[in-house]
């Protein structure tokens, strides 16, 4: 069907709007009431071998690259499995080694993309047991896998993903917890606490909306940004970096906050403000706040990203409360709008940026 704009003035605004509705489309009939993940359908991969998995390689680029970043220590918790998240286009000209019982998953919207597709056909020609998560039905990294999982994020038309990544973070997360409850961990809280996941991003959404195009209106002359996080906050920090750069051409660094020191830190001055993205709850919370103050002692402004206020910025998006590790599917709706309004304030074509396609089917 053609997707339509609905009222809204790009696309990219009204798939941000859609999350909650994509997530739940990806959630509702594979969690139970009483949390379990109801995957066995969708997963032909025999059980046996699931118990015994032994490592998990995740291959995907873009956007996709980082849904997989973010679930890993999400994965690696819940399966209790070490996991390799790997660039589609470095991984296909390097020799990999798996394990006896690998697990690949290649993570892909369009389920097009060259670099994702090589290194599944790769895998699968070494007899490695393979898994596609894709939002396109029937495209091509879905019909290679021997299983396939649908993100049902419904068709995504601007160019910067936004909701296929809510989507396939829904995936990943029920992926580890699926994989845990084979394994006889208790993975129903956490896996119950997922279906409240679409309120609150709704009300995220609601909440953060005025907010990221007031910070956007004041912020759009910068040149330079840098975003940094911690833990689960940290591939975010990496996406909402990827945001700005793919539709404001604003350039923006991602950064692990505790590598500041070792470079990124050279570049502050009054003229490079910093995204900072922090739960109260993350267990180097502290550690984030201190990076303000480094930040603040160079001039530096400072736009946090956090459930709790703090002094030492300029400005705050406050967040709702989310439990940890369930932040990701909600502290990157401000980041996805700011980036948004970024790109509106400088008038640019938002949801088709130059240089880009939705799809790259070539190398
Ligand atoms: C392109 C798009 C990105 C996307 C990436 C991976 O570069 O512009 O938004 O994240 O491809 O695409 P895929 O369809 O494989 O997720």
């Amino acid at each position: 069907q053609t997707a339509q704009k609905s009222g809204y003035k790009h696309f990219m605004l009204k798939e941000i709007a859609e999350e909650d509705e994509s997530v739940r489309n990806t959630i509702q009939s594979r969690i139970s009431e009483n949390g379990k993940i109801l995957l066995d359908d969708e997963i032909s991969i025999d059980k046996g071998f699931i118990k015994n998995i032994d490592r998990i390689t995740i291959v995907a680029c873009g956007t996709s690259f980082y849904a997989g970043l973010t679930a890993k220590p999400i994965l690696e918790k819940y399966t209790g499995v070490k996991v390799d998240v790997e660039i589609g286009s470095e991984f296909r000209y390097y020799n990999y080694i798996y394990s006896k019982n690998n697990l690949f998953i290649a993570i892909s919207q369009s389920g097009e993309t060259a670099d994702t597709k090589e290194p599944l056909r790769m895998a699968k020609e070494k007899g490695i047991k393979t898994l596609s998560i894709v939002n396109v039905k029937e495209s091509a990294i879905a019909r290679m896998a021997d299983s396939c999982i649908y993100t049902l994020a419904g068709p995504e038309i601007s160019v910067a993903s936004t909701k296929a990544f809510v989507s396939q973070l829904a995936v990943l997360y029920m992926l580890a917890f699926y994989v845990g409850q084979i394994k006889g961990k208790q993975i129903e809280k956490k896996a119950k606490m997922l279906l409240s996941i679409p309120k609150l991003i709704k009300t995220t959404f609601n909440n953060t909306v005025e907010a990221a195009k007031k910070l956007a209106e004041e912020y759009h002359r910068y040149k330079n940004f840098l975003y940094l996080g911690r833990g689960l906050c940290y591939p975010l920090a990496l996406e909402g970096a990827l945001k700005l750069k793919e539709i404001s051409y604003i350039h923006a660094e991602g950064y692990p906050a505790g590598e500041m020191k070792h470079g990124p830190i050279a570049l502050i001055d009054e003229n490079t403000p910093t995204v900072v993205v922090a739960h109260s709850k993350e267990p180097l919370y502290s550690k984030s706040l201190s990076n303000c103050e480094e930040i603040k002692s160079r001039d530096g402004k400072i736009i946090l990203i956090s459930d709790k206020q703090a002094d030492i910025v300029d400005e705050t998006i406050k967040m709702p409360e989310v439990d940890y590790e369930l932040l990701p599917f909600i502290y990157v709706v401000p980041l996805q709008l700011f980036a948004y309004y970024m790109a509106l304030f400088l008038g640019y074509d938002i949801d088709q940026p130059r240089n880009l396609a939705k799809s790259v089917t070539v190398e």
